[in-house]
């Protein structure tokens, strides 16, 4: 680790995985050494540099294994085996080692409420092989009554049925993604031996995929259509023994090693409850958050809307129930949601709004999680037609929307899509301003965005001014601040409409954080705050004003200040 906290302060419990900034990988845009158009673990070694000097921790590596590709290595074929189109296991061992010579980390995406249709289990399981019989979820039936109402979330019904067994199965997610019965206690030892037979390969630890269903209740019960979401999710969501098989998953990972859930539906009080039973998550990925502008459904036209004080009301609820009293995971974004900074920037103010969000994460309590592109400030794209979009969760809802005649066409969801899609993250990675944006000499897999030749890595890096430089500061400030890191947060002038403004104390370490997270001037006023003189610490505009009690800040002005 490049960190030089000291560790002073009692009331610090210091933990390697709370200092660190994580830098996440989507492997298939990243970087592409051999021309065929995907990236690969090759081309991720060759940036490793890259990743070094914007000085982030630990690299978090969405899925590299095995897997025919329906949902892009979320549905894996062989947990120990490696992609061919992404290199091989040699290939990724220089990968680790040549983070590790670095001081950085790796986590690997573990993704066990599913496998791949095409996984060993799941055939040996529909041919009722011995102990595999029961490795998924299986209920014999009518082929034309599927076992219950349940709708999965990537749209469509919950069930598929097998012609082979005779039998439906379930999937929460494709039907190429059949869920594991982890009822089955064979089933939650092969995962054990998954999790060690990676640790034993000298990894940092885990981000563990759609964790929050892998518990379904006995007896299937009906999805009640008063609820939100697909039907049936609040059976398969936060299920009854989730925390009983987190534990369990618990015994085999060790106290050092970095662990972090993704559970979609958790508020933040679940979030913060998975956390505290026990010894399997360090921290959480929930989304109350990001449901802030995120309308009614598909069809809806109210995208995009959002409140500050809303916002501010939501970080600070997860800032005051999970990262003050456990650990909290901090994203706006990742390779399932849309450009951060088109998202929740300005696209008049790209640079300055980027370096807001920017700073913004970086100095919140808890672990930043920063998405390929996102320190360069990268954009969503434009898609004109569905055949232009290679995301499953996309590509299965607008399926099931024009099948069911909830809409006739395309364009009657195009702004929505537009708006959500996960492919706007997964563009390749913008490197220079050259044909294939550097990132393939070959044709790209997914259309590379057009501003890539005003957006891209080069001339970030050359220029000091850059989102990049800004993002690289920022890290190492929060690298050598406790107060950043530990620090307890508190919410300033929460109903101001264009100030978000919090402190962020230590024993006598006090920093302020001014960001006018608008396109219009706006005076900082608080009444929590008394009038004090502030060192600025690091500012997306020069002069930035030492007194900030009071004072204009210019369109998404963000200050951080000691004071
Ligand atoms: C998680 C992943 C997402 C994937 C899904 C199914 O939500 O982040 O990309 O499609 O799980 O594995």
């Amino acid at each position: 680790m490049t960190q030089t906290i000291p560790s002073t302060d009692e009331r610090i419990d210091r933990e390697w995985w709370k200092e660190a900034v994580v830098y996440q990988i989507y492997p298939r845009s990243f970087n592409d050494s051999d021309g065929d158009g995907v990236g690969d673990i090759p081309g991720i070694t060759e940036r490793v540099d890259y990743l070094d000097a914007l000085g982030v921790d630990v690299v978090w590596l969405c899925p590299v294994y095995d897997s025919p590709n329906h949902d892009n290595g979320y549905d894996i074929r062989d947990y120990r085996a490696i992609l061919d189109e992404f290199g091989d296991m040699a290939d990724w061992e220089r990968l680790r080692d040549e983070l590790h010579d670095r001081d950085m980390k790796i986590i690997m995406d573990l993704v066990v409420n599913h496998t791949s249709n095409e996984h060993e289990w799941f055939q040996r399981s529909r041919r009722e092989e011995g102990e595999y019989a029961d490795y998924y979820h299986w209920v014999e039936g009518s082929p034309d009554e599927p076992p219950n109402n349940w709708e999965s979330l990537f749209g469509g019904p919950a069930w598929s049925y097998d012609e082979e067994r005779g039998a439906w199965y379930l999937h929460v997610f494709n039907e190429n993604q059949p869920d594991l019965n982890w009822r089955n206690p064979d089933v939650r030892e092969a995962v054990k031996s998954v999790v060690t037979w990676w640790l034993d390969r000298g990894i940092d630890g885990f981000r563990m995929d759609a964790i929050s269903h892998l518990s379904k209740p006995e007896g299937y019960p009906n999805g009640d259509p008063d609820e939100d979401g697909p039907l049936g999710s609040e059976h398969y969501t936060l299920g009854p023994r989730l925390g009983e098989y987190l534990d369990e998953l618990g015994e085999v990972i060790p106290e050092e090693s970095m662990t972090a859930g993704e559970m979609g539906g958790a508020s933040a009080e679940d979030a913060r409850e998975y956390i505290e039973r026990g010894d399997c998550l360090d921290m959480v990925f929930h989304f109350d958050h990001l449901g802030v502008d995120q309308g009614g459904d598909w069809t809806g036209d109210d995208w995009g809307e959002w409140s500050l004080p809303e916002f501010k009301e939501l970080m600070t609820r997860n800032q005051r129930e999970v990262a003050r009293r456990t650990w909290e995971a901090l994203f706006l974004g990742n390779h399932d949601h849309p450009r951060i900074v088109s998202r929740f920037g300005h696209d008049d103010y790209r640079e300055k709004s980027a370096k807001l969000v920017g700073t913004f994460l970086l100095t919140m309590r808890g672990t930043p999680y920063l998405y390929q592109g996102q320190e360069i400030g990268m954009t969503n794209t434009e898609f004109d037609a569905l055949g232009e979009i290679d995301d499953a969760m996309t590509v299965g809802i607008v399926e099931e929307l024009l099948a069911d005649g909830a809409v006739d066409s395309f364009d009657e969801v195009r702004e929505a899509v537009n708006y959500r899609s996960r492919d706007h993250a997964r563009t390749p990675m913008q490197w220079a301003a050259q044909d294939g944006a550097d990132f393939t000499e070959g044709e790209p897999w997914l259309a590379v965005n057009d501003n890539y030749t005003r957006i891209n890595v080069e001339d970030a890096v050359d220029d000091t001014d850059s989102v990049w430089h800004h993002y690289r500061r920022l890290v190492e400030l929060r690298g050598d601040d406790p107060a950043l890191v530990y620090g307890d947060y508190d919410l300033l002038a929460p109903d101001d409409e264009q100030i978000y403004a919090f402190t962020r104390t230590l024993g006598d370490d006090r920093r302020l954080v001014v960001l006018n997270w608008s396109a219009e001037p706006a005076v900082f006023e608080s009444a929590e705050l008394a009038a004090a003189d502030a060192t600025v610490m690091i500012g997306n505009y020069d002069d930035a004003p030492t007194a900030p009690l009071g004072a204009e800040f210019r369109p998404f002005e963000a200050v951080v200040y000691e004071y």
